[in-house]
């Protein structure tokens, strides 16, 4: 197969830990060039990573080399912006995820992007892990029946990260927006994706700046972006979504909070012939009449790297991806309608 020609935008924290790694390994993929702010930083890691070209804007790219794709890795408020000028000149699209911040963007994103006949793929990389495939794969036989509740939450003691990630103009939000993203996308895909109906939402900033002793912390690569100490957003939010099928997801996320840590993300969901949990994986459903719980044995893999693969694979065989577009922007807008319903206090209706 031919090779495609990739550049990196954003060598961060995640970018240079994963995506690089995945994309240098890949036979089918050349790194033509990665993109950073940070000049100092480009250089480095393109010197290091015997990458060819590298620039500190998208536009000095464009204007410089052809591309077959971009995997967009930059801070949340800037995905879109990046991702259209992308799109503009006819490059595939991989964004991070969320897949942006504004929902108003994205639309408009999505038409540029679908009349340039360009893919676009979101890093909603817990959709790539062994153990919720195998719960997919038994939704997707219909083992669950009808699946009418799920509870999906992922709640850490102390996790508040530094940086931009606090600072609502590049992070478009908080614990919500970083990893209740990957919590909500998971168990809506699991639900199969039905029609939000209504929303009923709160976000608070419960615990804020705290000075937690014996901790750690994570921040951005950035330290010029970590610089502003900006703090207003959420680190605990929680959410009851109605869905048109008549199905509910009540769902709970903190970066840090006063109580039990949740391990990884936790899910349980509840159909009429057989219900789920993750983590641990475990089925429940009747047979011959008796109640059995099983434990599915698997050997775990490696999620971004699948991730990757699979976005290298949709471009060489112009196929859609597991989570597209115009999927990001169905979980966006279930974001947006539960900071929406938390200000208005009230419950957000949706016209499906
Ligand atoms: N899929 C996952 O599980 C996962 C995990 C971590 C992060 N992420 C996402 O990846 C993205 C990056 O997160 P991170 O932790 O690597 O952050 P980071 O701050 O460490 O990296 C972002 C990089 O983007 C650069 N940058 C900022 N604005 C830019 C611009 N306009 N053009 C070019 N470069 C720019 C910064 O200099 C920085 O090096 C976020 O959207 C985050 O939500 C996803």
């Amino acid at each position: 197969m031919e090779k495609i020609n990739v550049a990196l935008i954003g060598v961060g924290a995640i970018a240079e830990s994963t995506h690089l790694v995945y994309l240098q390994q890949h036979k089918n993929v050349t790194v033509s060039a990665i993109v950073d702010l940070d000049i100092e930083r480009v250089k480095k890691v393109a010197e290091k990573n015997k990458i060819k070209h590298c620039f500190t804007t998208i536009d000095e790219m464009l204007n410089t080399i052809t591309l077959d794709a971009v995997i967009i890795c930059t801070p949340n408020g800037t995905h879109i912006p990046i991702a259209k000028k992308a799109a503009e000149h006819g490059i595939h699209v991989f964004i991070e995820k969320p897949i942006g911040t504004d929902l108003e963007e994205v639309k408009e994103y999505l038409k540029v992007s679908k009349a340039k006949n360009v893919m676009t793929m979101v890093g909603m990389t817990h959709r790539f892990r062994r153990d919720v495939s195998i719960v997919k794969e038994y939704a997707d036989r219909n083992t669950f029946g009808n699946i009418y509740y799920a509870k999906a939450k992922l709640c850490r003691r102390r996790d508040t990260p530094k940086g931009w990630f606090t600072n609502k103009d590049l992070s478009g939000g908080g614990a919500m927006m970083d990893t209740g993203v990957h919590v909500l996308d998971l168990a809506w895909w699991l639900m199969g994706q039905p029609k939000v109906a209504s929303i009923t939402g709160k976000t608070i900033s419960g615990l804020g700046n705290y000075q937690t002793k014996y901790v750690s912390s994570w921040e951005s690569q950035n330290k010029r972006l970590n610089g502003n100490h900006i703090f207003d957003v959420e680190d605990f939010g929680a959410a009851w979504i109605r869905f048109d099928n008549g199905a509910v997801l009540s769902l709970e996320i903190a970066w840090a909070m006063n109580g039990e840590q949740d391990e990884g993300i936790s899910i349980e969901l509840l159909g009429d012939k057989g219900g789920a949990t993750l983590t641990p994986l475990a089925i429940y459903k009747e047979e011959e009449g008796t109640l059995v719980k099983s434990n599915p044995l698997f050997e775990t893999n490696d999620a971004f790297e699948n991730e990757i693969n699979h976005f290298i694979h949709c471009v060489q065989t112009k196929s859609t991806p597991l989570i597209d577009g115009d999927q990001g922007y169905e979980v966006l807008k279930m974001l947006q309608g539960i900071y929406e319903s938390s200000e208005k206090q009230e419950e957000i209706k949706f016209k499906n």
